[in-house]
């Protein structure tokens, strides 16, 4: 196999967990991207901060520039906009491809980062700065690309869809609840980035980007966050037959009929009733979901964990492996790879129950 240099930026709860995969499942990673990906350093502020993870003490260094060099990946995983910024672009400047979980980043400076990576035909992934696990960048890039998206209603933090679905099933006090939240690893290092709805808007920005082909600045979102949710009003909406859900709602408005005008579209995040019958109703704990209604494929539901560590470096290292797919295709394209000599065992007969 090639050897491609991977250099991490951030060992946080995700990216601990993606330094022990990459280290973990390095043969099989390696058979899937046609390249072994080595693991070059791991960039931190604080060498002595504890971390969720054994890893081997001799990759930490708190010289993120010197790893940089001469990396053909890096995964930034600081969050924040700087020093994140400066990295990444060094990164895509120097020849690297780029993976990345900053929604903060890409809501706020996506366009200068994406004309920075054309320019020198770099590429950067971002599948894990969305619904965390939920493979979500892809289908609204590349799937649904030949569609035209008409609405997107996503639960897409995983934080208040925990503390809500909480205070609604065991009547949990909201500061109780947010604890655990942060104690869970799911909440950002500033819990107000989720629950004033910070964090919901970067990714409905990011996902209202990809699905109407434009760029949706952060501050044209409207966003209100769940902190004026108290017990009563979650009551009283159970009683009526609904449950309060944060909702990151991204939808094109036709021009009015008559009317000269162009199409337009609106992107909110607030906390909005969902009748219990909707599909979003039955989304607890931290997980997201994210319901795409789409002109020609109908209504199309993404659901899993929005949030966690190792959730979240799933989609991380799928980026990863794309990476280095299109890196050895020479920038190209994307080389596939599958293992021919996994047995497959007939089975007859299935009485299992799902
Ligand atoms: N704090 C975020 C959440 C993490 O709770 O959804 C995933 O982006």
């Amino acid at each position: 196999h090639r050897r491609l240099r991977v250099a991490l930026l951030g060992a946080g709860a995700v990216g601990s967990q993606v330094a022990a995969l990459l280290l973990k499942h390095a043969d099989e990673l390696a058979d899937r991207a046609g390249a072994s990906l080595e693991l070059v350093g791991i960039a931190v502020r604080d060498l002595d901060a504890p971390r969720e993870t054994d890893l081997p003490r001799e990759l930490f260094t708190t010289d993120a520039e010197s790893l940089i060099v001469g990396a053909d990946i890096v995964i930034e995983l600081m969050g924040g906009i700087e020093p994140a910024k400066t990295y990444l672009l060094q990164a895509i400047n120097s020849g690297a491809d780029a993976v990345t979980a900053n929604k903060a980043l890409l809501a706020t400076h996506g366009p200068e980062i994406f004309d920075a990576a054309d320019q020198v035909g770099a590429q950067v992934y971002y599948e894990a700065a969305a619904a965390g696990a939920i493979p979500i960048i892809r289908p609204l890039r590349d799937s649904l690309a030949g569609d035209r998206v008409r609405r997107i209603m996503g639960i897409v933090n995983g934080t208040t869809n925990y503390i809500l679905d909480r205070m609604d099933t065991e009547g949990a006090d909201f500061a109780d609840v947010l604890a655990q939240a942060q104690a869970l690893g799911y909440a950002e290092s500033d819990p107000t980035a989720d629950v004033e709805g910070y964090d919901a808007a970067q990714k409905a920005a990011i996902l209202a980007s990809l699905a109407f082909h434009t760029t949706v600045p952060l501050d044209a979102v409207h966003r209100e966050g769940i902190t004026s949710i108290d017990k009563a009003t979650i009551d009283s909406a159970r009683h009526a037959g609904y449950v309060i859900k944060l909702l990151a709602v991204c939808e094109r408005l036709d021009a009015e009929p008559g009317v000269d005008g162009q199409e337009s579209i609106s992107v909110r995040v607030y906390p909005a009733l969902i009748h219990r019958n909707h599909p979003l109703a039955s989304v607890h704990g931290a997980n997201n979901a994210v319901f795409v209604e789409a002109e020609a494929a109908g209504n199309l539901m993404f659901y899993g964990a929005g949030a966690g560590g190792v959730q979240t470096a799933s989609a991380v290292l799928g980026d990863v492996v794309s990476a280095a797919r299109r890196h050895i295709a020479g920038g190209v394209g994307v080389a596939e790879s599958t293992r021919a000599n996994l047995p497959i065992v007939p089975i007859g007969h299935v009485t299992t129950r799902y």
